[in-house]
């Protein structure tokens, strides 16, 4: 192991260029524009595996982006066996302008690498991708057999993930999975993330006059699209943050007194939160329940809205639509199929009868939650504890990954998140970043994970 971790310290500036040349691919897969681009960028990774002496790459196609299955398999078949997960495709670059540097011209300023994907979650594949890599050039093999998985409609909320993963289900079976997508608590403390929410993503849409109207002819007594949107918002949330859809929390699994400690056992200034976002006041100031909000409650969020005249000066109209998107994030025993029948029945329930009301389901996911105690956590502990010179703390998160509870569900093996990100790194807003000492100790991390991984006994069927 000495020597592998030696390997990834030499080679630490061609694994930058590596990496760079995977970011300069715009494969951000929720715009069609960029279809092409991101075929290209399964395929370069594609070539990476098999430039680095994977016996096996395949793109799988699936109804919308394909899927990178990668595999490197042992002489020795007793020898165990991990999948591990990422995804290539990116979000949109969008406000482009906010970008010090262009978002697909990857840029190193001081100890940190900017660029659309760098962390989220190109660079963490990458992480995997250089630690394998040193394996097999030291040692001319792995210590196990090796699965790679890497999406491409992550970032869109996975819509053909299920189907492709019947399909495909044979070639995944696996001892373990890792998944390194998530952030570290902070810089410095590596973090196993044991929970990620799930996620329920609407869209109202409200539909007044045939088409926009002179709203001093029309106003009074025709109801205004953008007001009844409005009203409809309104009615989601109370002041204090709580969703008012009836039955929302109803399925909720209350966080147990030891999570609870575990939870404000955490070293979180929520002050440290403030100077990220720079603002001066959250809805939550106790730190405890802070903690809780961020991670393990529920939330329901507008992402966006729109509709009438926003562009120069005024345009007196009351405008034909309105439209507005909104994610909510479950936890536990929240199941999104329901919460969005929920979502859809209220706000027809709430809409005024003076316009038409349409709601969407566009797309969810479950929430992931794992009781850590598998043995293969204190491997985990370990590699990390090597990596990065200190013990990980164990963390929830607020985001959402659909294929970690998908395939946990389907294969029944343990998860484990590794991420490697930090919480400022501008993950899908403008100047994503990552920090270069995270990719050097990720990686060493990752190389000493499978080191310890192929200690473990597992027992082959
Ligand atoms: N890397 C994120 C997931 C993430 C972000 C986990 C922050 C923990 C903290 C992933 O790429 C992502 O953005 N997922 C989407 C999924 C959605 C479209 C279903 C998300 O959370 O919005
Ligand atoms: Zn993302």
């Amino acid at each position: 192991m000495k020597q592998v971790a030696a390997y990834i310290t030499k080679n630490q500036k061609r694994f930058i260029q590596d990496l760079n040349a995977c970011i300069r691919i715009p494969s951000v897969s929720s715009q069609s524009k960029r279809k092409k681009e991101v075929k290209r960028c399964a395929e370069f990774l594609k070539k990476e595996f098999l430039k680095i002496g994977f016996h096996t790459a395949e793109i799988q196609p699936t109804k919308g982006h394909p899927v990178l299955f990668a595999e490197w398999k042992h002489p020795d078949p007793s020898k165990p066996t991990v999948l591990i997960y990422g995804h290539y495709d990116v979000q949109p670059e969008d406000p482009i302008d906010e970008w010090k540097t262009p978002p697909f011209e990857p840029t190193v300023r001081g100890n940190e690498l900017f660029g659309r994907g760098v962390i989220d979650d190109k660079g963490q594949v990458y992480i995997h991708l250089k630690a394998l890599e040193a394996h097999l050039k030291v040692n001319k093999e792995l210590p196990l057999n090796v699965k790679f998985m890497v999406e491409g409609e992550e970032e869109i909320g996975s819509p053909n993930l299920e189907p492709y993963l019947k399909k495909y289900r044979k070639q995944f079976d696996a001892d373990w999975m890792i998944i390194s997508d998530t952030p570290m608590l902070k810089k410095g403390i590596p973090s196993i993330c044991y929970g990620l929410r799930g996620l329920s993503y609407m869209e109202i849409e409200v539909k007044g006059p045939f088409q926009d109207v002179h709203s001093g002819q029309w106003g009074g007594i025709l109801d205004n699209p953008a007001n009844a949107l409005i009203q409809i918002i309104s009615k989601l949330k109370n002041d204090k943050g709580k969703v008012l859809i009836p039955g929302f929390y109803k399925d909720v699994k209350p966080l147990s007194a030891k999570e609870k400690k575990l939870l404000s056992s955490l070293p979180i200034k929520v002050s440290d939160y403030k100077k990220m976002v720079q603002v001066s006041k959250f809805l939550e100031e106790n730190p405890a329940e802070f903690v809780r909000k961020m991670w393990a409650y529920p939330t329901l969020d507008v992402n966006g809205i729109v509709g009438g005249y926003t562009g120069e000066g005024a345009k007196t109209i009351i405008p034909e639509s309105a439209k507005a998107k909104v994610s909510m994030r479950l936890v536990p025993n929240q199941d999104h199929n329901k919460i969005a029948k929920l979502f859809k029945d209220y706000v027809k329930k709430i809409a005024p009868k003076t316009v038409k009301v349409s709601v969407k389901d566009l797309h969810g996911g479950e929430p992931f939650y794992i009781h850590f105690d598998h043995p293969v956590f204190e491997s985990a502990k370990k590699a990390l504890k090597k990596g990065f010179g200190r013990n990980p703390v164990f963390i929830r998160e607020g985001g959402s990954i659909p294929f970690v509870n998908s395939m946990e569900q389907m294969l029944n093996k343990p998860a484990i998140l590794l991420g490697f990100g930090l919480p400022d790194e501008n993950a899908h807003a403008p100047n994503e970043k990552l920090n270069l000492e995270n990719y050097h100790k990720g990686m060493l991390s990752c190389a000493y994970f499978y080191e310890e991984l192929s200690k473990l006994n597992v027992r082959k069927k």
